[in-house]
Order: structure tokens, then C-alpha cells, then sequence
């Protein structure tokens, strides 16, 4: 048998020992599943508080509940370790590190670079590695091949195998999770592709295999570029209706009725998260290295960039349409999850609109079930008011920028003196309401 065919067997027969690095929003849900299907899986993250959760069966991300998790962990499908020496001993690793920007805006490849220079210490024949981080087309044969192979003097495709899949994970999402959404699959040889769809078709229900790694990167590229876009533009038309007095949700609803050719995004305080403002501008930036400038995403990401300030310079308008001024009031932000109903301020507007309104000289507070502290970008420290009702009551204005499905907005539009609604959280409720202001 052959390298190739004795790695398939042993995803076949589940002998496989399967490594994970990184176990973030990303790396656990796949270590889950993997060790659900029967795989015996290692986490290894360098945070020791993960390693010592996890080996203790308590998860930290809210999509895997411990219930779950648990009963992995005793019956020893899955561990954790911060020592990368037990890579000596795997049969595939999985890498799901992050994949930031740097303050410049280009991509900080610091994380994908450590992760598999430690991995490189440990090759071996017959490994199979699949990188998950989402990353600019090219890096998984031009950063991972010479780091892994070449460099220890293994032949891709037949004394170890290496291909992308993209993580497509939506947190909090129920309906589709990793183990249903379908996994595209890229490998930089056709048995890579081969090898590394035996072992992730063991665990999840679909598989879609590509021709080439470059394709697998681009794919993924295209699902975030796509939403980014379609936010930038009805960002942009929420603007422009606002410019002509027209109700851009009374728009958007009616538009939506449409049964073909239209999908429904809507407009809101600005891009959050780990994924959508960041991914696109890993394409752009490799583009420049073809001298070609990514028109679309440099326009959504500009406009999308600049919707906390929109929304602070509104808030100011509407304010002073009340005969109130902005400077020395209280302000209480509703919400600052990136996104409804989850516990993540990666990249969250929040932040921004915090920031903006506090330079404007206003007192801000924020409440938010989920986020029980977080770091203003000047770096202060603040805390979720403990009492939602009263902070409604003693603010002049309540901005909503995270509409948790959690919230009673009846009970906070009743308290509150002004509502600023960025993501029309009221719904009905707020429409031709003189106490409410909507984007
Ligand atoms: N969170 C999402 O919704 C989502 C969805 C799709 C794709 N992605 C992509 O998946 C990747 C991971 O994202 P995430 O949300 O899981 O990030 P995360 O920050 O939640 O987790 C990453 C983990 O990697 C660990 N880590 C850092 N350096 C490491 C190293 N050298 N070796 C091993 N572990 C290391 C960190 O300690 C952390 O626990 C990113 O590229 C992201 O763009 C994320």
C-alpha cells in the first residue's frame, strides 16, 4: 500500500489520529465533530486557559455546549495540549488559526507563519494537512508547500498531502453548522484532494471537491466579497433614501418580495466580525502583486468603513432637530455583539460608535447580554450597565446598534426619551414614531 492508500484506510477504519490547531470559534466545532465521527483528535493551541478548559470537557464557545463536549473528552476522542511535539505522532492536521490585518490593512500572516513552523519541525511521511484560515489565493502553495515539504524533503502528493478547505462556520447560527454545510475541498495534487476528502467526508455530510488549492482559497473569497458588497451597496442606498426621504426598510421589505433574482441584505452601523471586513482585503491586497485594483471590494469596504461615523453624524442631526446637543449628554449603545444573539466583538461598529460619540463629548454606556466587559479602542476598560431599564430611562439617547433577539423593545421604547435605530431592532414599532430615528 502506498502512502495515499493507507492514510484513506485509515480515515476509512477511523484510525487516524487527527490534530487541530487552533481551537477558536473554528477549530472546535471541527475537533467535535471529527471526534463525534469517530476520530481520535488532538487540540493543540498555544492559550493554556483553552488546553486546561478543554481538558477539563467546559467549552468557551457558545455553539458547542459542554453537554456535548463532555462526554468527548472522557471517552478520550478528543484532548488538548499546548505541546506541538505530539504533532510527531498525527496522521492529518487541520490548521484554523487567525487571520487578521495588520493596522496598515494588509494581511498579517503571523499566526498561518507560526503555526506551520511548528508544524514543520514535526513532518512526516504519510501526514495529511489541510489549512482552514481564510487567506489570500496562493498561500497554501506558495507559504505551506516549501515550509512543509520542500523543506524536509517530502513529495507532495505522494509522501504527504496538502490541500485548503475554507471553515464556512456561522456562529449561532442552528441550521447550518459544520457538520451539514457543504466542505469545499482543494488540494495541491489530485491524491491530495483525494486523501484530504476521504478524511473530512468521514465526518461531514458533504463534500465538494475542487480542481486546485487556488480554487478552494478564491471560493471563499467570493462567499465573503459577495456579502460585502451587497452591504456596501444597500449601506449605500440606505444613504441615498435618506438623502430623498424615502424609507429604506419599506424598500427593502418590497423589494424582497421579488421570488427570483433579488437576496435580501440590509443596512446597519457597519461591518463586523472576524470574516466579512477582513477576507475581502486579503484578494485586493494579492491583487496589486497583478497590478490590478479590486474596484468593488475598495468601494464597499470605504463605505462600509465610514457607516459609524453616518450614524453619528445622524444622531447629531436628529438631536439637533430636537433642540438637543450632542456634547454632555448620556448615551446608552443597545448592543455590541457584531451580530445578533452572539457573545463576539471582533471588529464590532460598536467600538466605533463608542468612540466617535465619546470624542463628541457624550457620557456613553452600553448594555449587552452577551458582552459582559469590553475594551473601548482608546483601550479603557468599560462594563455592561447591570440594570438595562434604568440606563433606558436616565439616557437621552439609546442608540440600537446590535438588535439581540432578547431585547423587549416595546418596554425600551416606552423608557426611553430618543432611540437612534441602526438596524431597525423596532421594527414596526419605530416606523413614523416621533421618538425614534431610523438609518
Ligand atoms: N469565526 C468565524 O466565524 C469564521 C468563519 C469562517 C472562517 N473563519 C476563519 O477561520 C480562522 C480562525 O478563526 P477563529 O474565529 O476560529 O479564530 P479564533 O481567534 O477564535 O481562534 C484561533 C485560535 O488559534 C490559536 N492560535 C494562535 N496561534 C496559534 C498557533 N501558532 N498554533 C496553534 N494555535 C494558534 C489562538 O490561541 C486561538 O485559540 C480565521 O482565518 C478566520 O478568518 C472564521
Amino acid at each position: 500500500m502506498n502512502q495515499k492508500e493507507s492514510l484513506i484506510k485509515k480515515f476509512r477504519d477511523k484510525t487516524a489520529q487527527v490534530a487541530i490547531l487552533g481551537m477558536g470559534y473554528v477549530g472546535l466545532p471541527l475537533a467535535v465533530v471529527f471526534a463525534e465521527a469517530g476520530y481520535h483528535v488532538t487540540g493543540i493551541d498555544p492559550d493554556a486557559r483553552k488546553a486546561d478548559s478543554l481538558g477539563r470537557g467546559i467549552s468557551y464557545i457558545p455553539d458547542i455546549p459542554t453537554e456535548r463536549l463532555a462526554p468527548l473528552v472522557k471517552s478520550g476522542h478528543l484532548k488538548a495540549t499546548t505541546d506541538f511535539s505530539v504533532l510527531k505522532d498525527m496522521d492529518a492536521v487541520s490548521i484554523c488559526v487567525p487571520t487578521p490585518l495588520r493596522k496598515t490593512g494588509d494581511p498579517d500572516m503571523s499566526f498561518i507563519l507560526s503555526a506551520t513552523e511548528q508544524l514543520a519541525k514535526y513532518m512526516h511521511k504519510g501526514v495529511a494537512v489541510v489549512l482552514e484560515s481564510t487567506t489570500y489565493p496562493g498561500t497554501t502553495r506558495e507559504v505551506l508547500l516549501p515550509m512543509l515539504g520542500e523543506a524536509n524533503g517530502l513529495k507532495v502528493g505522494e509522501d504527504w498531502f496538502l490541500a485548503f478547505s475554507p471553515e464556512r462556520v456561522d456562529p449561532g447560527r442552528e441550521d447550518f453548522t459544520t457538520l451539514n454545510t457543504p466542505k469545499v475541498v482543494g488540494g495541491i495534487t489530485a491524491a491530495c484532494s483525494e486523501v484530504a476528502s476521504a478524511w473530512y467526508g468521514g465526518a461531514i455530510l458533504q463534500i465538494h471537491m475542487v480542481s486546485s488549492a487556488e480554487a478552494a482559497e478564491m471560493a471563499k473569497l467570493l462567499e465573503n466579497t459577495f456579502r460585502m458588497v451587497n452591504i456596501g451597496m444597500v449601506n449605500e442606498l440606505s444613504i441615498m433614501c435618506n438623502r430623498m426621504g424615502v424609507d429604506v426598510w419599506e424598500v427593502i421589505d418590497a423589494a424582497a418580495t421579488k421570488p427570483f433574482g433579488f437576496m435580501k441584505f440590509t443596512p446597519g452601523p457597519g461591518l463586523g466580525g472576524h470574516c466579512i471586513p477582513i477576507d475581502p482585503l486579503y484578494l485586493s491586497w494579492k491583487m496589486k502583486a497583478y497590478q490590478y485594483t479590486a474596484r468593488f471590494i475598495e468601494l464597499a469596504s470605504d463605505i462600509n468603513t465610514n457607516m459609524p461615523r453616518y450614524v453619528v453624524t445622524r444622531i447629531l442631526e436628529a438631536m439637533n432637530e430636537r433642540g438637543h446637543v450632542l456634547k454632555g449628554s448620556r448615551c446608552l449603545v443597545l448592543g455590541v455583539a457584531y451580530k445578533p444573539d452572539i457573545d463576539d466583538i471582533r471588529e464590532s461598529p460598536a467600538l466605533d460608535v463608542i468612540g466617535l460619540l465619546q470624542k463628541k463629548g457624550v457620557t456613553v454606556e452600553y448594555h449587552d447580554p452577551y458582552i459582559p466587559t469590553l475594551k473601548t479602542h482608546e483601550g479603557a476598560e468599560m462594563q455592561s450597565v447591570p440594570d438595562l431599564m434604568s440606563a433606558v430611562r436616565a439616557a437621552d439617547i439609546v442608540v440600537a446598534v446590535t438588535n439581540h433577539k432578547i431585547y423587549d423593545y416595546e418596554a425600551i421604547l416606552e423608557a426611553a426619551k430618543f432611540i437612534f435605530d441602526s438596524r431597525n431592532a423596532l421594527g414596526r414599532l419605530g416606523k413614523d414614531n416621533p421618538k425614534v430615528e431610523r438609518l
